[in-house]
């Protein structure tokens, strides 16, 4: 199987490492810009492979998309990254450019591939793709919605002083402060966790977890990649390996959850094929408005780009 990562900073360099130590594919193309990074990087990966003993082999190039041809998952992560003080959405007019261009080239020459979106504003780089690709709603997916549950998965652990593995949860809505965490679907060791923390502190876990990507521009000066990195590695695994996982990611809704062609963040089975399912959960009236108005929040900035196109 081959994957590609296209933009070998943080977060695409992060996951083409994670998907070579864990030989989730045989062969890994890092595309970038910058003459040589890729090319540093992809080679770097592979001197590591004799230490960390793995198969994969990594490739890189600076914008030759010949050989990334026949990609199997395309990771896109190729974009400017948030500086302290700026919204994910300021970077809208700079990547919407970079993510139309780079899609358009990935399809020449791998028209099959299966699209996992990681620039951001999220959920609006997913529509753009979607519109640069021309590719079924199904594989055109964007990757917030793991990284948003890990943030809060490993607060809960850490409040709970139990073991992060333990915490099961789901977030729906946009990547973003409005992205709408759900404690009612949220356990540990399959017990509801409203039953061993209280109110008032699980509010504030939800509050930081709404902020967690801002959280750390603050401490780094730019925005994370470990996590992310790692999240986007673990979709593509449910892909190539058809794990049918269930995650939370980003896709086009086209009346789920009573929204209309809307790109927001929903719980989903991740298979061969992209999207399997859209998995439609019970929401009670709270949630229901807490989604409307990250629905709200999104359109918005659906609308700007549709302007900048
Ligand atoms: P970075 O600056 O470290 O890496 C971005 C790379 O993209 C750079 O190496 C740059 O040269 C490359 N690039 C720019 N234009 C390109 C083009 N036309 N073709 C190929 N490569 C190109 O940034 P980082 O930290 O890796 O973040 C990447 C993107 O991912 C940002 O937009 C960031 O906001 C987003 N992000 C999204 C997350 C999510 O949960 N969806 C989480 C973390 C970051
Ligand atoms: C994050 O949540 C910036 O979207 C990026 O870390």
């Amino acid at each position: 199987m081959k994957v590609t990562v296209v933009g070998a900073g943080n977060v695409g360099a992060t996951c083409a490492d994670v998907l070579a130590y864990r030989e989730i594919a045989n062969e890994v193309v890092l595309v970038d810009i910058k003459e040589g990074v890729a090319e540093g990087k992809a080679l770097d990966i592979f001197q590591k492979a004799p230490i960390n003993l793995y198969d994969t082999r990594t490739i890189g190039t600076t914008g030759d998309y010949s050989k990334t041809a026949g990609s199997d998952v395309v990771v896109i992560t190729s974009g400017l990254p948030r500086k302290p003080g700026m919204t994910r959405d300021d970077l809208i007019q700079t990547n919407a450019g970079i993510v139309k261009s780079v899609t358009e080239s990935v399809i020449q020459h791998s028209p099959d591939a299966i699209l996992i979106i990681v620039s951001n504003p999220l959920d609006v780089m997913t529509y753009q793709a979607h519109l640069s690709s021309k590719l079924p709603k199904t594989k055109v997916i964007g990757m917030a919605g793991i990284l948003d549950t890990a943030r809060y998965r490993a607060f809960l652990a850490e409040a709970l002083d139990v073991s992060p593995k333990d915490i099961q949860a789901v977030l729906m809505g946009g990547h973003g402060d409005t992205m709408v965490p759900l404690p009612r679907y949220t356990t540990v060791g399959g017990i509801p966790v409203t039953e061993l923390i209280g109110k008032e502190e699980l509010e504030a876990i939800i509050e930081r977890t709404k902020f967690g990507g801002g959280e750390l521009v603050k401490l780094m000066g730019t925005s994370a990649w470990y996590a992310p990195g790692a999240a986007a590695a673990q979709m593509v695994e449910a892909i190539i390996r058809d794990q049918r996982r269930v995650f939370p990611v980003c896709i086009k809704l086209d009346g789920e959850y009573g929204i209309d062609d809307c790109y927001l963040g929903v719980p989903v089975i991740l298979g061969k094929n992209g999207v399997e399912k859209v998995l439609e959960l019970e929401l009670n009236a709270d949630e229901k408005e807490m989604l409307e108005v990250s629905r709200g929040h999104v359109k918005e900035v659906m609308a700007v780009l549709d302007n900048l196109n």
